[in-house]
């Protein structure tokens, strides 16, 4: 089912994803970190804007607005003494439909599990917590869990055919490779 077949399916791109965040290297000091923040910002700005515009969530059971988290990228660096005005911003894909959109959701859904790891070896590394710093990281806080699995069941509810199946997972795997892409190079696509 979908759900396996994105975890799958994408399961390589996470690891490398994973590598070219470096963590390690980020949290050695609050600049390093503040840089991969920055990153973060121009990949997810874009990106949301782009989901945003998208219509039919509701369908699904879904609330865009409840998701965004540009938001808590610009709080992070505007409290780590960083301006959003410059920051390289990456191209939008285009999102011609609810089936891309959720696929490119999955990629950004799931980084808030991850995000529960990462902030606690940021508050350890750095000192950043949820109200300063690491509001990004800590996401829906609590409400992680409760959040994914609303989501998966939101995928599963879209994907009841071959067809849907394979325009979520054909959405996911390009926004993985966009985003090693983007932190690799900087490059716009
Ligand atoms: C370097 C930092 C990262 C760490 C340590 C990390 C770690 C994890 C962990 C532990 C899970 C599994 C959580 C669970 O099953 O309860 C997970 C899932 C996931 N992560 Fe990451 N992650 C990182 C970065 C990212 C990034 C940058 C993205 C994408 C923007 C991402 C996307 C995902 C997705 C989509 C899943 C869900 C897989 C599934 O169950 O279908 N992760 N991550």
């Amino acid at each position: 089912m979908i759900l396996d077949r994105l975890k799958e399916t994408t399961a390589e791109q996470h690891a490398r994803l994973e590598r070219r965040v470096d963590l390690g290297a980020r949290l050695r000091g609050p600049e390093a970190y503040t840089d991969l923040l920055g990153q973060f910002y121009g990949f997810y700005r874009p990106l949301e804007e782009a989901l945003a515009a998208v219509s039919g969530y509701e369908s699904v059971g879904l609330a865009f607005v409840e998701r965004g988290k540009t938001a808590y990228l610009a709080s992070d660096l505007e409290a780590l003494g960083r301006s959003t005005t410059n920051v390289p911003l990456a191209a939008a894909p285009q999102v011609r439909s609810l089936g891309a959109a959720l696929g490119r959701m999955y990629v950004l859904e799931g980084a808030t599990l991850g995000g529960r790891v990462v902030c606690r070896m940021v508050r350890e590394a750095l000192g950043f917590t949820p109200d300063r710093g690491c509001r990004f990281f800590n996401s829906y806080g609590a409400r992680v869990g409760p959040m994914w699995t609303a989501f998966r069941a939101a995928l599963v509810q879209f994907a009841t055919t071959p067809e849907a199946e394979t325009e979520v997972v054909v959405a996911a795997g390009d926004t993985f490779d966009r985003f090693d892409r983007w932190l690799a190079t900087g490059a716009a696509t």
